[in-house]
């Protein structure tokens, strides 16, 4: 069985959610399925705000502005699971991020053609901030939120790691390498206990993946007669 995992570095610089990411991804361990993961960089890129005009609603989801959201929207759609690596930004996550969830809410009843279907994602969340205790947890239960709201399932590390999520602090510095240098110079104790539960973090996203498409091949008979669960099942149907 194939599971496809996007990770997606949500900060306008390549910098310290960058490098959470991908070592987390190198710390998820080994896997009896074919586990793929694809990385998506939102530096460089331009994600504008929803203007509001409902087009995406009457074409199939389009969107009328022309930036980088289809693309991510495409990946979004195609992987199984999810995991965002996200920097606070005023105690919360960046515009950029928040202008994606906005967009890709509004357009993907139309995009599936099934009103609230259930894409039944498995959505995961790494987060620093530069400051201890800076908004760390209420930047992950906005993505909670949003994993909610489009009918997927937010899933965590290992306790006592990881709570809601795998969260770190870069010491009260601004630089972009900052977390890099926590974890591999001085090797600070607070950074490795936040890439352990981002290792946990990536692992238990990839078998809870696996857990729900295997469970729904088995199913499938009876699962293919609830409407809902259209986004889920045609992911099966490419991969079985
Ligand atoms: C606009 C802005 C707002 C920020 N707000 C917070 C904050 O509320 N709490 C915090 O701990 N850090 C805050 N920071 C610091 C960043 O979260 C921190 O530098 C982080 O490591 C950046 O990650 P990156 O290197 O992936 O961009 C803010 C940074 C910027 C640019």
């Amino acid at each position: 069985m194939e599971i496809r995992v996007l990770g997606i570095s949500a900060s306008p610089r390549k910098g310290n959610s960058l490098y959470f990411l991908r070592e987390a991804v190198a710390r998820a361990g080994e896997f009896p399925w074919d586990v793929r993961f694809t990385e998506y960089d939102f530096a460089g890129k331009r994600f504008l705000p929803c203007v509001s005009c409902h087009h995406c609603r009457n074409h199939d989801g389009d969107c009328v502005i022309g930036d980088d959201f289809a693309a991510l929207r495409e990946l979004w759609v195609e992987n199984d699971a999810i995991i965002y690596s996200v920097p606070v930004y005023h105690v919360g996550i960046p515009a950029q991020l928040k202008a994606f969830f906005d967009r890709l809410g509004q357009s993907l009843s139309a995009y599936y053609g099934v009103p609230s279907g259930r894409p039944l994602k498995v959505i995961g969340t790494l987060v620093q901030g530069c400051h201890l205790f800076g908004g760390q947890e209420l930047t992950a239960a906005a993505i909670m939120q949003h994993a909610v709201l489009l009918g997927s399932v937010p899933v965590a590390g290992d306790r006592p790691e990881s709570y809601i999520a795998a969260a770190a602090w870069t010491g009260g510095d601004m630089g972009k390498d900052s977390f890099r240098d926590m974890c591999e110079g001085s090797g600070e104790r607070d950074a490795l206990i936040s890439m352990r539960a981002a290792g946990s973090l990536v692992r238990r996203c990839v078998q809870t993946a696996a857990l729900l498409k295997s469970g729904a091949t088995v199913w499938a008979d009876h699962l293919k007669d609830d409407p809902k669960l259209r986004p889920f099942l045609s992911r099966l149907r490419d991969r079985a």
